[in-house]
């Protein structure tokens, strides 16, 4: 059964011009009739991604993929066939026609929610702009706030979509249910409180300036409210001085930067992207033509938010944060994101009780630029902090120094990376290179690993809920597959078994689940129970099984899974690496041999560019191609 009207994906393609929907992922330069620039699918120096708009088709020489726009977002986006049709429909605002047997609403071919909630938040912006014009007493407090006390333009506000939350907590949802907003998508949305009050949706954001937030490709996907003189008070807590969005299918804070997808319109390997704290402040900065700036959301930087990052291929990232107490530590906690995930991390401190916004305010772009300048890389950065001043530190000091160091060291996949931080760290501290490597290799022995890899030994689950699991990234994954059912398919389709540790129960029975759920489609979780094949399986699945799972929201598992994911896959390589330059040390039996390992080891570095991750869809995954 067909699911899309005849002719529509035809049409749909025909419509998509290849260079507006590639344009905000690379940089694009006209090339004869074409167009080229760097691929998106690896790093590579010299373009050879060409887009040919009027044919409709792009070729990736590099990596040899080439394909239509649909196939363009599917691979960029990590997307399945019909969520790629619904994301191509909904950049270009076109219909989606189903055939007549697959219209209702109440088929699971029905268009995923998502939509909806971009919908929602793009009403909601236009709105909150409109409120923030309407120059009534309570708006012009808003406004005045914004060009008086901040300093912005009227321009400034139209280009970022700056708004108005009324007072009038029920105003937004009367708006959106005028709309024909359903009840569904409202308490979705997160603009809205979680309970009706007297029958009606009561806004999250009220008497608040409103800043809205955009994914990478820049469509709204939810705000955050600044505190304002007309923001009212209930009770006797304290308003606090932003309000977010909450967690929603398109709002999650882990894979969300602000502005990045301005951001992403200059960057390139050339330059950085520039990481300071408030939305507010990246604004400034952008406006300041600083224009490779992001934000994350609120302090919490996650490791996908950097991988989000190198994802454009940047020369690295410039951390801008305040120069106090506070904002030094947040810097220090970044470090091993930025190791782990292999981006190039300088740190630049504030002078203490200014931001971004205020030094460009009081010294212009030169004052930043000086403060920019000033950078020093994450070792020396990580150096500095801890010597605090320090000029000669004693033996114990520099003992403890490395090893706060080294446990970001040893997270990083490239042993030539290891190496430099290694030889950085030694002149930092004026060690001797030997001594400090020496060092290194001691205290990896001595600490325990998180993932405890093929130590299948302590890879025991304790028998008890109540005591703390000894786990994993296999039990791990597991846990997570066994408690959202939205897990298995889009897993299935990426994972790789080698990734797998066979020699502990959880690797065994997850390679199993994966190959039935890729041959058959997802499994229940009582016939998964058929494949179990000794005790300790068995043991081990239903610990799984009837495990707790209330620290765990709807998202924490995707967030999760994806570590777990990650965890798996980045072991696996290290594995492989290890593998490989063992066998280039021992002599070759042949040059075939050393250049065939040679070419395995690029084609691994390559493949670690390219981490595994989890796309959840809303529905099944069992589609029918149209
Ligand atoms: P700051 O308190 O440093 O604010 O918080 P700021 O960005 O300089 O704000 P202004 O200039 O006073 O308006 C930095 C960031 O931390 C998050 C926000 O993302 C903010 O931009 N934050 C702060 C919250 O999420 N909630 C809060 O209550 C405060
Ligand atoms: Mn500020």
């Amino acid at each position: 059964m067909p699911m899309y009207a005849e002719n529509f994906v035809e049409e749909l393609k025909d419509r998509v011009d290849l260079y507006d929907l590639i344009s905000p992922y690379v940089q694009l330069k006209k090339s004869g009739a074409k167009w080229v620039g760097l691929s998106p699918f690896n790093q590579e120096k010299t373009p050879s991604f060409y887009v040919d708009s009027i044919k409709g088709f792009f070729h990736c020489f590099s990596s040899g993929e080439k394909g239509d726009a649909l196939s363009f977002v599917q691979k960029v986006e990590n997307l399945t066939f019909p969520e790629a049709i619904e994301f191509l429909a909904n950049r270009f605002s076109i219909p989606i026609r189903y055939a007549d047997n697959a219209t209702g609403k109440s088929n699971s071919y029905r268009k995923s929610i998502k939509s909806d909630l971009y919908e929602v938040q793009e009403l909601a912006m236009t709105w909150f702009a409109e409120q923030f014009h309407l120059k009534n007493d309570e708006s012009k407090v808003a406004l005045d706030y914004w060009i008086t006390q901040r300093k912005f333009s009227l321009e400034d506000a139209s280009q970022f979509g700056i708004g108005y939350a009324p007072v009038d907590r029920f105003a937004l949802s009367r708006y959106l249910e005028k709309k024909g907003i359903n009840d569904t998508i409202l308490s979705k949305s997160g603009l809205f409180n979680e309970k009706k009050q007297s029958g009606q949706f009561a806004s999250r954001f009220c008497g608040r300036l409103m800043i809205p937030i955009r994914e990478k490709i820049g469509r709204v996907c939810g705000f955050t409210a600044r505190l304002l003189s007309v923001t009212p008070v209930w009770g006797d807590r304290k308003s606090p001085k932003y309000v977010n969005s909450p967690e929603t299918p398109i709002f999650l804070k882990g894979d969300l930067l602000f502005n990045l997808h301005l951001a992403n319109k200059e960057i390139d390997e050339s330059k950085e992207f520039i990481l300071v704290e408030g939305q507010l402040d990246a604004i400034r900065c952008w406006l300041e033509g600083f224009k490779t700036v992001v934000a994350p959301q609120g302090t919490a930087f996650k490791d996908s938010q950097a991988m989000l990052m190198r994802k454009s291929s940047p020369k690295g990232v410039v951390c801008l944060l305040d120069g106090d107490e506070a904002g030094q530590k947040a810097a220090f906690s970044y470090i091993p994101t930025f190791l782990r995930v292999g981006l190039d991390a300088r740190f630049t401190s504030l002078p203490e009780g200014k931001d971004p916004d205020q030094i460009l305010l009081e010294q212009g772009p030169e004052g930043l630029t000086k403060i920019l300048e000033q950078g020093v890389s994450s070792i020396e950065y990580a150096v500095r902090y801890k010597l605090n001043g320090k000029n000669n530190p004693q033996a114990s000091e520099i003992r403890a120094i490395s090893e706060l160091v080294f446990s970001s060291i040893s997270e990083v996949d490239s042993l030539i990376m290891r190496d430099s931080y290694l030889k950085e760290l030694s002149r930092h501290l004026k060690v001797s290179f030997q001594t400090m490597n020496e060092e290194f290799i001691q205290f990896n022995r001595s600490k325990k690993p998180k993932y405890k890899g093929n130590n299948t030994k302590s890879a025991t689950i304790s028998t008890k809920n109540s005591s703390p699991r000894l786990t994993t990234a296999e039990d791990d994954l597991l846990f997570c597959l066994l408690h959202d059912d939205r897990v298995a398919s889009p897993l299935a389709q990426i994972f790789d078994p080698t990734w797998l540790n066979l020699e502990i129960p959880a690797g065994r029975i997850l390679a199993k689940i994966m190959a039935e759920t890729k041959a058959d489609g997802p499994i229940e979780a009582n016939r998964m129970e058929e494949f179990l094949e000794d005790d300790s399986e068995r043991n081990v699945f239903q610990q799984n099984y009837f495990q707790e799972v209330s620290s765990f929201d709807e998202n924490s598992f995707l967030q999760h899974a994806n570590e777990c994911l990650l965890a798996l896959f980045i072991r696996s390589i290290k594995q492989k690496e290890k593998k490989i330059l063992h066998d280039l040390d021992k002599p070759a039996d042949g040059v075939d041999s050393l250049i065939t390992l040679r070419h395995e080891l690029l084609e691994l570095r390559k493949n670690r560019k390219h981490p595994p991750k989890l796309i959840f869809s809303d529905k099944p995954t069992r589609y029918s191609h149209a």
